[in-house]
């Protein structure tokens, strides 16, 4: 195998784990050393057939179980919790480059580069939680996030609207105050690593900010029209709920513009 798109294909339509940690980390070996193929071939399926593993159970939001950090196992409940945005993290990463053919190169080096990180904090996170006692798939989890991928499977500005600039924009905004109680516990391997999630994803957001601002204007569209539009129709529940942080979102790419229209609707 030497396509990008034969890897992704493997990682998005089989489902076991391990598999898709060390085809992951070989695409990206592969890219470092200049031997990946990135000419698109082949057809692209469609993503109905995407495989999850059979465990964790996938539940409506509303039927997760809530814990608090504070309580017994609540610590766990929390990083099976992460570990499972990060698992759904490496698939919309691929499939990202998967489903969207046709763009320059350096989009497709980008978005593995997202994969393997998503990956690597994955990694990181089951590590963790097997010190704990429990292993991703232990427990529920969350079954909405991928919704934002088959929402948006025929359309890329949408796409990395809701995904890189929604939904991982969402933890620049939780993920500091979430260390901060981590650093007041004396929790400091979680602090470390959250820390590294936390820098890795600034990254992926500004990459959906590049490439979102990169699509509208080969479309001719204004950029910042264009997020609030596809916000306005893609986007479950009205709008996107703040408290947001301004700071990492504007090293992340977003403007002031668009952030005070997310604070105030204006
Ligand atoms: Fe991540
Ligand atoms: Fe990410």
């Amino acid at each position: 195998m030497n396509s990008i798109f034969d890897f992704a294909e493997a990682c998005l339509y089989r489902s076991d784990i391990d598999e898709k940690l060390e085809l992951t980390h070989r695409a990206m070996q592969l890219l470092r050393e200049n031997r990946l193929q990135l000419t698109s071939s082949g057809q692209v399926l469609p993503i109905e057939g995407v495989r999850f593993p059979e465990r964790p159970v996938l539940l409506p939001p509303r039927e997760m179980p809530s814990r608090k950090l504070n309580t017994p196992g609540g610590a766990a409940a929390f990083f099976h919790a992460i570990a499972h945005v990060e698992f759904v993290a490496i698939y919309l990463a691929w499939d990202l480059l998967y489903r969207f053919r046709g763009l320059p190169e350096q989009f497709y080096r980008d978005w593995l580069r997202v994969a393997d990180e998503e990956a690597q904090h994955f990694a990181l996170i089951r590590e963790h939680l097997k010190a704990m006692g429990v292993d991703y798939g232990d427990l529920p989890a969350h079954g909405g996030l991928w919704e934002h991928a088959t929402d948006t499977a025929g359309l890329l500005p949408a796409r990395l609207a809701l995904v890189p600039r929604c939904m991982e924009a969402r933890g620049l905004d939780v993920t500091p105050a979430l260390i901060e109680k981590f650093r007041q516990a004396g929790d400091q391997q979680s602090v470390a690593i959250l820390t590294r999630i936390l820098t890795d994803e600034i990254g992926h957001v500004e990459l959906g900010s590049y490439w979102f601002k990169f699509v509208c204007r080969e479309e001719g569209g204004d950029p910042e029209a264009e997020y609030r539009r596809l916000i306005g129709e893609y986007y479950k529940g009205g709008r996107p709920k703040g408290p947001f942080n301004r700071p990492l979102r504007h090293k992340a790419g977003f403007s002031d513009a668009e952030l005070d229209w997310l604070e105030t609707g204006g």
